[in-house]
C-alpha cells in the first residue's frame, strides 16, 4: 500500500497528488491515506501536504525500503519479492528459512544492520547500521549441486559490474571478495540446501561496505577493511548502488540459466586479482590445510589451479592471501 503511494507521488514527478486521487487508486479514505503518509514521514519520507492540492514528495530516504528499492527496479527475477528489516540477526539465516517454507525464487531480505552477520568459514561479518547494504538472495537453480560455487562467482561479478556503473574499478580476489588496495570491500557468503543431484535452494549473502570511514571499523578490521565511499571520495546512495547489483545479478543469472557460466566466468577473470600471484590457501577441505604456490588458471567449476612444488592443484573451497 504504502508503496504504492511512493510511486503516485513518484510519478508525479515533483507536482502534487491530491489525497483524493491516491484514495480513489488505492480504495481507501482520504483518512487512511493520511496515516499512511504520516508512516512514511516516520519512515524518512519529506511529504508536502497543501490543502485542496494534495500531497508532493521532496525527498526520499537511504533506507532500503522495498519502496525505494523496488519500484522501477529492471529485473525480472532478483527482488519481485522483498523483506525488509530495520534490524536482524543474519539475512542469510532468515532467507534460509524464508526458503525453507517455500519463498519464490529471487527473493531478497534487506537488512539496514545485522547483529550477528556471519562470514565464510565460521567467522563474523560486521554489518552496522545504515553504513552497508546486507542482504541474502534465495536462489531455486535447475542445475546440479557441484555448479553452486559459481553462483558465487556470478555475485561478485554483479557487484564488480554495478562498481563499474559507478566508476569504480572491481578487482575479485578468488573467490568472491572484492577488495581495495588489498583490503576487503565485499564479501559473499553462499549456503546451500541440497539432495544428491538436485538443489533445493541457494541463499546468497552479500555483505557491502558502502559508507563506513575507518575509523567506524573495529580496531582489528582497520588495515583490512575498506568502503566504497573510500575509493570515491564521498558517500554513496545505498539505495542506489543496491538497485545496480540487483539488476547486474538479474541479468547475470538469466543468462547463466540460459546460456550457463561461461560469461560469468569470463567476466571474473576480467575483474580477478589472483591469477597470475604468488598466494597462500588456506583449503576449506582437506582439514584447513594452508599451502603456497602460484594461482595459474580458474578452471570450468571456477576452483583455482594453483601451480605447487608437488604439481598443479585444485581449489574448490578456501581462502587465499597474495603474498
Ligand atoms: C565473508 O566474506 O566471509 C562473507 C561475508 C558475507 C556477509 C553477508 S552480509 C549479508 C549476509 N548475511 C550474513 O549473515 N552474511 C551475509
Amino acid at each position: 500500500m504504502r508503496k504504492t503511494i511512493v510511486e503516485l507521488l513518484k510519478n508525479a514527478g515533483g507536482d502534487f497528488v491530491s489525497g483524493e486521487s491516491i484514495a480513489g487508486e488505492l480504495g481507501i479514505s482520504r483518512t487512511a491515506v493520511w496515516k499512511h503518509i504520516q508512516k512514511l514521514r516516520e519512515h524518512g519520507y519529506e511529504i508536502i501536504s497543501r490543502e485542496r492540492r494534495g500531497y508532493r514528495l521532496k525527498d526520499a530516504p537511504d533506507l532500503l525500503l522495498p519502496s525505494e528499492i523496488q519500484i522501477g527496479l529492471d529485473t525480472e527475477i532478483i527482488g519481485k519479492e522483498m523483506e525488509y528489516h530495520p534490524s536482524v540477526d543474519s539475512t542469510n539465516r532468515l532467507a534460509k528459512k524464508l526458503a525453507y517454507h517455500g519463498a519464490a525464487e529471487g527473493t531478497i531480505v534487506v537488512a539496514e544492520e545485522q547483529t550477528g552477520g556471519k562470514g565464510r568459514l565460521e567467522r563474523k561479518f560486521f554489518s552496522p547500521r545504515g553504513k552497508g547494504i546486507w542482504f541474502s538472495v534465495i536462489l531455486r537453480p535447475n542445475f546440479l549441486p557441484h555448479e553452486a560455487p559459481k553462483c558465487t562467482l556470478m555475485a561478485a561479478v554483479a557487484v564488480a559490474e554495478a562498481m563499474t556503473r559507478f566508476n569504480m574499478k572491481a578487482e575479485i580476489k578468488w573467490p568472491n571478495d572484492i577488495m581495495f588496495n588489498g583490503r576487503k570491500l565485499v564479501g559473499i557468503l553462499t549456503e546451500i540446501s541440497g539432495e544428491l543431484g538436485k538443489i533445493n535452494y541457494l541463499v546468497i549473502g552479500i555483505g557491502i561496505n558502502v559508507n563506513i570511514s575507518r575509523d567506524d571499523f573495529p580496531e582489528e578490521l582497520q588495515t583490512v577493511a575498506a568502503s566504497l565511499s573510500e575509493i570515491c571520495g564521498e558517500e554513496i546512495s545505498r539505495v542506489k548502488f543496491l538497485r545496480a547489483v540487483l539488476e547486474e545479478f538479474d541479468k547475470l543469472y538469466r543468462e547463466v540459466n540460459s546460456t550457463g557460466f561461461d560469461n560469468v566466468l569470463k567476466r571474473w577473470r576480467k575483474f580477478n586479482v589472483t591469477l597470475g600471484k604468488n598466494i597462500r590457501v588456506i583449503s576449506a577441505g582437506d582439514g584447513g590445510e594452508t599451502f603456497t604456490g602460484k594461482a595459474v588458471d580458474l578452471n570450468s567449476d571456477g576452483a583455482l589451479i594453483v601451480e605447487t612444488d608437488n604439481g598443479l592443484r585444485a581449489v574448490y573451497a578456501g581462502d587465499v592471501s597474495i603474498r
